[in-house]
């Protein structure tokens, strides 16, 4: 393994179920790795196993087996209350149904993961302002999000996960309930925040056009990895194309 790796995960396996319910083996064997500064892309049929994998990443789920490790740290083995801060510290996650609280403002929402941080109120402000003008969603920071559209929510969303500047972000399906204007906007954005502060992102998607956006894309179908797909120097149109093309001839 790379230890220079932002990810690495080595022969991750993944069982749910046992004892009274049905065994299903959602993950068998996962190997990959993402270095600093890279986008990289998961795609696979529903019920491949992408979000699984997301989520032990993600630390919210444990392995069966296998090792996860992120900026070299072994994650399986932090206990409970390193984990938290560790989550805190070094990560941001986007989901698809944005996972804004509606009861908290636009403001509040983004300072979230500030606040379990124990910055002061001052520095807060200034921080949520600086990442929501980054966003273009300045103008709507009093807002409560039942007041917002989808795009606005999500890159509400996208300012919460970046506010305390992870190392990585994982995002699933970010765009899946985004009409498509605000889903290329997303994704423009996440581009030039991987490219301006080098953060690492993992992308789970089904859609090639998100894909499209991504340095590199991993395969997954039934729980294991199989083709990886390089953007390199062809253009987003050019790749999009490819992923269409690998799309045909696998499934
Ligand atoms: N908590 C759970 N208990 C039992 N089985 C589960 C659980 N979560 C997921 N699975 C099963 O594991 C497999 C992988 O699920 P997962 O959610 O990772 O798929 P996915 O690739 O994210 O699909 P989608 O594109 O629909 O979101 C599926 O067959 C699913 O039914
Ligand atoms: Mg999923």
């Amino acid at each position: 393994m790379n230890n220079k790796a932002v990810v690495s995960v080595n022969n991750l396996f993944k069982t749910y179920g046992g004892r009274n319910s049905a065994k299903y083996e959602a993950l068998k064997g996962i190997n990959l790795e993402v270095q600093s500064g890279e986008f990289v892309g998961i795609m696979g049929a529903s019920g491949s196993g992408k979000t699984t994998l997301l989520n032990l990443i993600a630390t919210l789920d444990r392995p069966t087996s296998g090792e996860i490790r992120i900026n070299q740290q072994d994650i399986l083995n932090l206990k409970k209350n390193e984990l938290s801060d560790f989550r805190a510290q070094e990560l941001g996650f986007i989901f698809q149904d944005f996972s804004l609280l509606e009861n908290l403002t636009a403001a509040e929402n983004i300072a979230l993961p500030l606040t379990l941080t124990n910055t002061k109120k001052a520095q807060i402000d200034t921080t949520v302002l600086q990442v929501a003008q980054k966003l273009s969603i300045e103008d709507f920071l009093s807002q409560y999000p039942a007041q917002l559209s989808g795009g606005q929510k999500q890159r509400v969303a996208a300012a919460r996960a970046l506010v305390h500047e992870p190392q990585l972000l994982l995002a699933d399906e970010p765009t899946g309930a985004l009409d498509s204007n605000s889903a290329r906007d997303l994704l423009e954005l996440l581009t030039e925040i991987n490219q301006a502060s080098n953060v690492s992102i993992l992308l789970v998607t089904h859609d090639p056009f998100s894909a499209s956006y991504c340095n590199r894309i991993l395969m997954i179908k039934d729980g294991v990895i199989g083709n990886t797909l390089k953007r390199d120097s062809k253009t987003r149109t050019e790749f999009y194309q490819e992923i269409l093309t690998d799309l045909g001839t696998y499934r």
